[in-house]
């Protein structure tokens, strides 16, 4: 009996903790959203770059939008199972810190780095300066565009909320 109980506490526990977890998952999202809506220069901050090399790929335009709250959550996901291991926000690890990379780089650059890293770093020069400074390059992650898409708009509020 007493077993009993332990097991059905540690399952109480369990899924206390998970809902903790989306709580605050649920907040971050609705913090940013109610920013978006009372303040604009909030949304000049989530905007991306629009001057410099949109970079070699099959992206070529972009359509600028108002920030996506729920196209930033699928983001999230791709993002950690595809690229957390080689990329941050804080530091370097096997690839450069995505800090600001929002400033630093067009939507359509950012997009044919996610799309086809190969293509950039045979034909882009940026790409081509940026790999000199790491040892192991970035490998293809057979992304959809619209995984892609996702991914950038992550990308786009994670360089705002970092900030
Ligand atoms: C195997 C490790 C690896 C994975 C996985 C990876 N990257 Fe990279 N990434 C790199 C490296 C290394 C570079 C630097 C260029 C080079 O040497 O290939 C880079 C460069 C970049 C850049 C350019 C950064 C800048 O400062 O201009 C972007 C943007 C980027 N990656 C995004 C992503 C995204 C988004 C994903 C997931 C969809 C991803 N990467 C997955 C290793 C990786």
């Amino acid at each position: 009996m007493k077993k009993r109980i332990n097991v059905i506490f540690s399952c109480f526990g369990f899924i206390l903790m998970i809902a903790c977890t989306n709580n605050g998952d649920k907040k971050n999202v609705s913090s940013n959203g109610a920013k978006l809506e009372n303040n604009t220069s909030s949304t000049e901050m989530l905007n991306y770059k629009t001057e410099g090399s949109k970079g070699v790929g099959i992206i070529t335009s972009f359509e600028h939008k108002p920030f996506d709250a729920q196209l930033a959550n699928q983001g999230v996901e791709l993002f950690v199972s595809k690229c957390a291991m080689c990329h941050g926000f804080d530091r370097t690890l096997v690839g450069p810190s995505l800090d600001g990379v929002i400033t630093r780089r067009t939507p359509e650059w950012i997009m044919n780095m996610m799309l086809d890293p190969a293509v950039m770093l045979e034909k882009d020069p940026e790409a081509k300066a940026l790999s000199k400074e790491f040892s192991s390059p970035m490998i293809s992650l057979g992304l959809k565009q619209e995984e892609a898409r996702a991914v950038l708009e992550y990308l786009r509020e994670r360089n705002s909320s970092t900030k």
